[in-house]
Parts: structure tokens; sequence; C-alpha cells
């Protein structure tokens, strides 16, 4: 069973309260928060003040997925914040080790984004330190994007990387996620599915989690 992550970007921002509530009692197990900076993707989402908020009422995990440069130097605010997961992105990190070390000696469970043009050969020497990996299927930086389809390639040379070297990390798919796309993805080896407006542009939000879930 996939474990699913909706993503607040594509939720309705003059009601986030009703969202997080809908989130809340729907089979979602985690809750995807896209914080974007504006300089390592070309565009700026929402940052401490929403998250602090949304992170208080929401019941599921906390995944906050980190699209800035620098990431260490908010790390702990991020786990102030309410952050169980933090996922930084390799492209951003020239010192990746030192980050993750950082995270989980801040209670959080460490990721690592990978953007489509970043293989996934460059985390062989650190796979055992990353709780989860996060596969972009789109480019970083804005919802309601096409699947890029050679992703499926990359998550079954990931699964047999994680497999070779024992390592126990999860594999979240970020992007163009669909109804149709879905079970390809699992079956590829996934094991997250972040959905955004897969679930908040249906007319039946509750029932797109639920199929989603039962893949
Ligand atoms: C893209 C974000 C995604 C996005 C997914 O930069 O990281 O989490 O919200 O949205 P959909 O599912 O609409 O592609
Ligand atoms: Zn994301």
């Amino acid at each position: 069973m996939p474990i699913i992550a909706p993503s607040l970007l594509s939720a309705d921002f003059l009601n986030l309260q009703k969202d997080c509530d809908m989130i809340n009692s729907s089979e979602a197990d985690w809750l995807h928060l896209d914080v974007m900076d504006g300089s390592f993707v070309p565009n700026i989402s929402f940052g401490f003040p929403v998250i602090e908020r949304v992170c208080k009422v929401s019941t599921k995990v906390c995944d906050v997925h980190l699209m800035i440069q620098e990431p260490g130097k908010y790390a702990e605010a991020f786990q102030k914040a309410g952050a169980h997961i933090l996922t930084v992105h390799i492209e951003a990190c020239p010192h990746l080790h030192r980050n993750l070390q950082q995270i989980k000696s801040l209670g959080m469970k460490a990721g690592v984004a990978l953007n489509p043009h970043t293989p996934v050969h460059l985390l062989s020497d650190i796979i055992q330190d990353i709780d989860m990996v996060c596969l972009m299927s789109v480019n970083p930086g804005f919802g309601g994007q096409q699947f890029i389809p050679r992703t499926l390639d990359k998550i079954r040379v990931l699964k047999q990387l994680i497999n070779e070297r024992g390592a126990q990390s999860l594999i979240e798919v970020d992007g163009g996620v669909t109804l149709d796309n879905a079970s390809g993805i699992m079956q590829a080896g996934a094991d997250v599915l972040v959905a955004g407006n897969t679930v908040f542009r249906s007319a039946d939000p509750l029932a797109a989690i639920a199929a989603l879930k039962k893949l």
C-alpha cells in the first residue's frame, strides 16, 4: 500500500483550515509542504508562519520539501515549525552528509531530493544515511505539470541501489502523479506518492486520496 502525501501547494490558500481538515479526515498518511525560495527554483511559495500553523493542526506526518539554497541555515527553524521529515535537494548541498547529520540530530527524518536530470548513482556512497529519496518527476517549482516518464527507470535503478547497499530508504515520487500513472509508479518501486493537483483539483478530494491509497 502506498504512502499518500497530498501537496498543500495546490490547496486553497484562502481556506487552508478547510483543506487541512479535509486532509486530516482523509486516508492520506502525510502532508507534503513545498518550500520555494525564488532562487533554487523560479517560484516562491510559503514559509514559516504558514508551516507552523498548518503543522499544528495537522494530524498527519509533516513532510517538508525544501526547494531552497543553503537549507542547513534553516533546518532548526523547520524542526521548530513542526517538520517531521525534512528533504533537501542534492543540487543545493555541496556538503550533503553534513546536512543529513544535522537534520537527524534535530530529531527529524532526512530526505534527499533529485531533480529530473540528476543521476541516482550520485547517492551510492550515502544511501545508507538517507531515510527517504524524493525523485522529482517534474522540474521543481510548480504544481500541475506533466509526469516525466523516464522517472520510472530512475525508480528501478534507485530501488536496486537501496537493495544492494542494504539501505532502508523510502522512495518518494513528486510531480505529475495522477490516478492513471500511479500504479505504474508503484510497480516500479515507489513507496510514497505526492499528489497536488490530482487531489485538490478533483471534484472529490477525499475520493481521489482513497483511490490513490487503494493502489
Ligand atoms: C513541485 C512540488 C510538488 C508539487 C506537486 O515543485 O515539489 O510537490 O506540489 O504537484 P502536482 O502533483 O500537481 O504535480
Ligand atoms: Zn514537493
